[in-house]
Order: C-alpha cells, then structure tokens, then sequence
C-alpha cells in the first residue's frame, strides 16, 4: 500500500473582514487539498476595522462546516510560514485583471524565495466585485452588504459602525 504526505493548501490574507468571495475560494480549495490553513496576516503597521483575534473569530466560525479547513495567524513571509507548516501551495482568488497583475508578482516573488507554488482560482462571478474595503466603505455609510458577507461579519460590521459612528439620537 502506498502512502503519501497530506498535500496543504495556504489562503493567506487580511481578512478584514472575510467575505462571501474568500468563503467560496477556502471552499473549494478544501475540496482539492486534503488541508486547507486559511493564514491571516498580523501586521503591527497596519491597524483595520478588526482585531486580528476578531477577524479569526469570524473566519473560524464561518468555516466550522468545513472540516479540512483551520485557521492560522503568520508574521514575516508567507513562505516562511509554508516552510515550517508544509504547506505545498499558496490558494489565491482572482476576481479580475486588474487582481492579477498584483498577485503575480507576490507569486512570482514566492517562487523565486523558496520554489512555493501559486494556484489562481477564477473568484465565482456572484463575488467578482466583492472585496474587504468596499464592504468596509458601504457599511460605514449604513449600506446593505448582507449579500456579500456571512451573517456573523454583516452583524459584527454593523456593531462596529454603530460603535464608530453613532447616529444622532435626534434629541
Ligand atoms: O489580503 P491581502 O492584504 O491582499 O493579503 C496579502 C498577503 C497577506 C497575502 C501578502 O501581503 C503576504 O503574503 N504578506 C506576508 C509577507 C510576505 O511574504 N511578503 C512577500 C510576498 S511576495
């Protein structure tokens, strides 16, 4: 009988916060891979709307119904992190040309600092248009984005913008 090592997936990012579009990618990532670590990026530099503990509270929630799916946190480079977490290949969405042309580059810079792959999968045309800052953009203005976000974000979204920006009470 022959045996062979677990073939893992990374889908790195922000995450701030996870959408309806970076769901479906770890989705169908989990039907490839037989483990899928979704690695959300602490950057010190750059504070978001969330925490890095809220953004993986959500993205550990949305992804209970996928078993192969985990949740990571990584600092530094991404192939470092793919090195000591035998990760073979890097998962990335694209959801137009104008995606491609920045992921190339960090796939490319990928490769070539330690021979990680990179698979391009086409984002489902339902989420071409769905990023994390548009979602961010219309619900501070009070727009609907429960379309685009699993329920648990679009809550915690319209927490935080009630905390950020109060409406007057009209007293
Ligand atoms: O959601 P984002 O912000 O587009 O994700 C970008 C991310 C986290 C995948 C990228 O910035 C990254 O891998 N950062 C880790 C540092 C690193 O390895 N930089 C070189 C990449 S070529």
């Amino acid at each position: 009988m022959s045996t062979r090592e677990p073939r893992r997936a990374v889908c790195p990012g922000s995450f701030d916060p996870v959408t309806n579009g970076h769901l479906d990618i770890f989705a169908r990532a989990s039907r490839i891979y037989d483990e899928v670590i979704v690695a959300v990026l602490v950057n010190e530099s750059k504070s978001g709307l969330f925490t890095h503990t809220e953004r993986i509270e959500m993205i550990s929630e949305v992804t209970k119904g996928l078993d192969n799916v985990r949740v990571a946190s990584f600092q530094g480079l991404l192939v470092d992190f793919c090195r000591d977490e035998h990760v073979d290949v890097v998962v990335k969405g694209l959801r137009a040309v104008t995606d491609f042309d920045y992921e190339l580059k960090m796939a490319q810079m990928n490769y070539g600092l330690s021979g990680l792959e990179t698979l391009f999968m086409p984002t489902n045309p339902l989420y071409s248009f769905v990023s994390s800052s548009l979602i961010k953009d219309v619900a501070k203005w009070g727009g609907d984005v429960s379309a685009h976000v699993p329920e648990v974000v679009s809550k915690r979204l319209a927490a935080r913008v009630a905390e950020l920006h109060p409406r007057p009470t009209g007293d």
